[in-house]
């Protein structure tokens, strides 16, 4: 099988997308159900209904493109990824997976390749949690991870309900028809950019993961007392900032503190009330990330965090409560679908390494139903989750092509 990848369409469909946003460029921002992410949505179904594949969307709004096998009863061979973007993103995130899934797709069908299990693109709603505050919405429902009854209670900060705003979005069905039953996948497989600085530093072209970290999320609220910036004296004090300042701490120090790099934790919404220069703050939300490759040790540091927020909380006079909003496990990557990866490269002569993934995907969830793996394109500095990520030409028609190859020899 001799494949060409159309990287010139490619990377012209990845800036037609970029344009597609509610920030300024370079920024991206497309927030799930968003116009922008609406626009984003129908624009990609349109480019799929060009390559021939039938396209299905579930009652989430997650969106599936369907190139026929031989065998339409065989179990099917999934790649995608996520179009959505966090606010003041880069144009990489995801698109690289959706897009990238695509040309692979049309450079098969290009090459005369029938496949023997249908291929199938899937462009998952809400990877990034910004709306809703948890990630992978459409890959949790469609592999059971989140039941749907928690799903109906997730709302966003202007206490709309995801269910309510996916039925604004033209999604009707009821959420009890998104899981996909355990036999629907042969296997899965995902490209991404890497999202860290290891592939580039070691001048590598791709990644193979092996394993992908396990985040976990909460909401904190710590409650004061208010009152005024001038007369309230300062032994009397009970400052939600000022607790949530040390707390934000004793975060950083708990997960510097696991004995392992692997080990990261984010605070990264803080929100004042009242919010004003001569009003002590009464009231403070924080978000927390914390993410590890390793259950156990997560764990210890959440047990950590939240003996340190019970101190800082009676030393203060506040109170300190720290929602769980979930906590996954870290998944094991297949080795049918590595070795496929694995294969590929070595026939191109391209340089790869087996890495684990620090940031999370959809593949993390789909590897509860199916056999996954993920494909890293090297991204530059390892920047991303900003406007300035980047991800060349090069690299990604590389891991394009190798993807390609995958779900060739996965769907034959
Ligand atoms: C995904 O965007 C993540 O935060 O890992
Ligand atoms: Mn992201
Ligand atoms: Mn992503």
């Amino acid at each position: 099988m001799n494949l060409a990848i159309d990287t010139e369409r490619l990377m012209s469909e990845v800036e037609a997308l970029a344009a597609v946003s509610e920030a300024e460029p370079p920024a991206i921002t497309r927030v799930v159900f968003s116009p922008a992410d609406l626009a984003a949505r129908s624009w990609m179904k349109k480019l799929c209904s060009a390559a021939g594949l039938s396209v299905r969307e579930d009652a989430v709004g997650n969106t599936f493109a369907r190139w026929n096998g031989s065998d339409a009863g065989a179990p099917i061979v999934g790649t995608g990824s996520h179009i959505d973007a966090i606010p003041n993103a880069g144009k990489y995130d995801g698109v690289v997976g959706v897009l990238g899934g695509l040309e692979a797709i049309r450079a098969l069908q290009r090459s005369g390749f029938r496949p023997r299990h249908s291929i199938e693109l899937l462009v998952f709603t809400s990877e990034e949690p910004t709306r809703f505050g948890i990630g992978c919405i459409g890959s949790r429902l469609l592999s059971g991870s989140l039941p749907v009854e928690a799903a109906r209670k997730l709302i966003d900060a202007n206490g709309e309900s995801l269910d309510a705003v996916r039925q604004q979005a033209g999604f009707h069905d009821s959420l009890e028809t998104v899981p996909l039953h355990a036999d629907y996948y042969k296997s899965f497989v995902e490209l991404h950019i890497e999202q860290g600085p290891l592939l580039e530093r070691d001048q590598i072209d791709l990644g193979i993961v092996t394993s992908i970290s396990a985040p976990a999320s909460a909401r904190i609220s710590v409650e004061g007392a208010g009152g005024h910036a001038g007369g309230m004296l300062m032994p009397e004090r009970r400052d939600a900032l000022c607790a949530a300042a040390e707390l934000i701490l004793a975060i950083e120090a708990a997960a510097r503190g696991s004995g392992s790099t692997d080990t990261v934790a984010t605070v990264g919404m803080c929100e004042v009330f009242p919010g004003a220069v001569n009003s002590i703050p009464s009231r403070v939300r924080l978000s927390l990330d914390l993410r590890d490759t390793q259950l156990a040790r997560r764990d210890a540091v959440m047990r950590t965090i939240q003996s340190a927020a019970e101190r800082i909380a009676s030393d203060r006079g506040v109170s300190i409560t720290i929602e769980i909003l979930n906590a996954d496990a870290p998944a094991q990557c297949a080795p049918s679908v590595i070795d496929a990866l694995s294969d590929s490269c070595r026939k191109h002569n391209f340089a790869f390494r087996p890495m684990v993934s620090r940031a999370y995907h959809d593949s993390l969830f789909i590897s509860r139903i199916a056999p996954v793996a993920m494909l890293f394109i090297p991204c530059r500095n390892g920047y991303s989750h900003r406007p300035d990520e980047y991800a060349s030409p090069e690299h990604i028609a590389k891991g394009t092509l190798v993807l390609a190859e995958a779900l060739a020899r996965l769907s034959s």
